[in-house]
C-alpha cells in the first residue's frame, strides 16, 4: 500500500511537482491546506530553523497528529544576497512585501560596473531551498542551491517573488555553475528568471535540486 506523504504548501503547482518525483518510489502525495495565518513565519537564521518549525506546526493538522505512519513535507526557500551578507535571506517573503524588488536593487546601487562579469561578481546572489521530511519523529533534509547576481533593472515577464532580478550563472554538463564569464551549455544568456519561461527555470531550480537531494535519501515506502 502507498504511503501518504502531506505536503505544506499553498500552491498545488508544488504538490504535482513533488508527486511526479515521488509517486515511483510508492509515496502518495496529498497538500496539506491549513487556514491562512495558522503557520506562523519564525525569526530564526536558517532555512533549515524555518522549515523545522513549520513542521512542527504543520503536526497538528496532519490526520493522526504525531502518531501518523504518514509522512509531512515542508519546504522553504529564499534569497541570499553575498554584498548584503545573506539578506533577505530567510526574510525573503518579508522583504518582497515592503522593499520589493526596487528596494533590493536600490541597495545595491553603489555596486555597479560597465563590465558585466564583474557586475556578476560584485552582485553575487543565490537561491538557496530547503526541503524537510518528518516521519515518526525523524527529520531529512535535502539541500538545493541556485547560484547567479542580481541584475541591474528588473525584467517584466513571468515568474514570482524575486525573479525579475536574477540571472542564474551559466551550468556545465554536471549542472555545475560556472564562474561569471564563462558560458556552459545551460544558459539563460543573461537574461533573468523572469525573462525566461518556468520550463527554462525548472534547469536552474534550487527547489527541484532539494527536492532531488531529499529523494536520494528517502527509502522506497
Ligand atoms: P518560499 O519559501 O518558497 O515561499 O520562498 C520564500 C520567498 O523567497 C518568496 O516569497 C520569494 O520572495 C523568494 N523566492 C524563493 N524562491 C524563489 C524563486 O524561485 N524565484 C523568486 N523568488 C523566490
Amino acid at each position: 500500500m502507498n504511503r501518504t506523504v502531506w505536503f505544506l504548501t499553498g500552491n498545488p503547482g508544488k504538490v504535482r511537482e513533488a508527486a511526479h518525483h515521488l509517486a515511483p518510489l510508492g509515496y502518495d502525495v496529498k497538500q496539506l491546506e491549513v487556514p491562512n495565518g495558522t503557520i506562523v513565519e519564525p525569526q530564526v537564521d536558517t532555512l533549515e530553523e524555518v522549515a523545522q518549525s513549520k513542521i512542527e506546526q504543520a503536526l497538528a493538522h496532519v490526520p493522526g497528529g504525531t502518531e501518523t505512519e504518514d509522512l509531512l513535507l515542508v519546504e522553504d526557500a529564499g534569497l541570499f544576497i553575498d554584498a548584503l551578507q545573506g539578506f533577505p535571506g530567510v526574510y525573503s517573503s518579508y522583504a518582497l512585501n515592503t522593499i520589493g524588488c526596487t528596494g533590493v536593487l536600490r541597495l545595491l546601487n553603489h555596486l555597479e560596473s560597465e563590465d558585466t562579469v564583474q557586475c556578476a561578481q560584485l552582485r553575487s546572489a543565490q537561491f538557496q531551498a530547503v526541503a524537510a521530511l518528518w516521519h515518526k519523529g525523524e527529520l531529512m533534509f535535502g539541500h538545493g542551491v541556485c547560484q547567479g547576481w542580481i541584475a541591474l533593472n528588473a525584467t517584466e515577464g513571468e515568474g514570482f517573488g524575486f525573479d525579475p532580478i536574477f540571472t542564474p550563472y551559466d551550468l556545465d554538463e554536471f549542472d555545475e555553475p560556472l564562474k561569471p564569464g564563462n558560458y556552459g551549455p545551460i544558459s539563460t544568456h543573461g537574461k533573468t528568471f523572469g525573462a525566461i519561461s518556468l520550463e527554462e527555470k525548472q534547469k536552474f531550480s534550487h527547489r527541484q535540486k532539494a527536492l532531488n537531494d531529499l529523494l536520494h535519501q528517502m527509502p522506497s515506502a
